[in-house]
């Protein structure tokens, strides 16, 4: 069982969010932008990074550990903005503890809604493409789409580093597509929450016909509806508290968060 935690959870509480690292920050910009008065903490686990080649057991493991930091920080409610833990631990998070979880999950059903090649492609991690919940979605979903499932082995570490276009980055994804594009796909789904920051690049390689699909927009408005749901919105008009803490490097954080920059506190923790 989880541990106890006996504060009674109020509106003013923060949003918790964490993931493996910096990448969870494009889905805190679309809590953000949809909820600007709440509070929110975020905790960057970029020391385990990445999670995606973990084990079960081992992501398991470190979401307890991300999850009972952000309870012990007050949080009335834990966006685990992060595919592969979401796919791999959600559900032992929830059968621990009682606070509501919002996880993020590739976008595989919208993209099979829109598709018009019945051909999608999707990039994510090992731990997010071999776990149960991925194939139970896809096989739920988009059975009549042919899928190119392409595993993006080395691209979390260098968005960790801040090389979001480098050579080397541009060498992988160009190695990445070609095989989506030769599957003629039109929505290249992103499932791994540090992806978006990958779409720039993405848009240079790829024909225009393909359509780039993330998560982040659903699951603000996901996470919106569970507080509204249990009363626990922010109405308050206050300046809100918006926290972010990392056990490593924080330049690459501070890079991403750059415009946000008067408004945020970003701190190095030993965790
Ligand atoms: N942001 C994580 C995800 O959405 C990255 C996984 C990793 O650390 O490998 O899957």
């Amino acid at each position: 069982m989880g541990s106890f935690y006996f504060y009674t959870m109020s509106a003013a509480h923060p949003i918790g969010v964490f993931d493996s690292g910096v990448g969870g920050t494009s889905i805190w910009q679309e809590i953000h932008s949809l909820l600007p008065h709440e509070n929110t903490l975020y905790l960057a686990d970029s020391k385990n990074a990445p999670y995606g080649n973990k084990t079960q057991e081992e992501i398991i493991a470190l979401s307890i550990k991300n999850t009972e930091w952000l309870l012990q920080h007050q949080c009335k409610i834990i966006v685990v903005a992060c595919n592969t833990a979401t796919t791999n631990a959600i559900k032992v998070l929830r059968s621990r503890y009682s606070v509501p979880f919002i996880g993020i999950e590739p976008a595989i059903k919208p993209a099979a809604l829109q598709t018009k090649t019945k051909s999608i492609g999707i990039l994510a991690t090992k731990g997010t493409l071999s776990s149960d919940l991925f194939y139970k979605t896809t096989k739920e979903h988009a059975n009549d789409v042919k899928i190119t499932e392409i595993i993006g082995e080395g691209l979390v570490p260098l968005i960790e580093k801040g090389q979001f276009n480098s050579p080397e980055m541009t060498k992988l994804l160009n190695k990445y597509t070609q095989p989506m594009i030769a599957a003629q796909i039109d929505c290249l789904v992103l499932g791994c929450s540090h992806y978006p920051y990958l779409i720039p690049l993405l848009k240079n390689m790829l024909p225009e016909t393909i359509k780039i699909i993330d998560s982040g927009e659903a699951v603000a408005r996901q996470t919106k509806s569970i507080l509204e749901r249990n009363h626990l919105l922010n109405t308050a008009m206050e300046k809100p508290a918006l926290d972010f803490y990392s056990n490593l490097d924080t330049n690459t954080l501070a890079y991403l968060l750059k415009g946000y920059s008067t408004k945020i506190r970003i701190n190095k923790i030993n965790f």
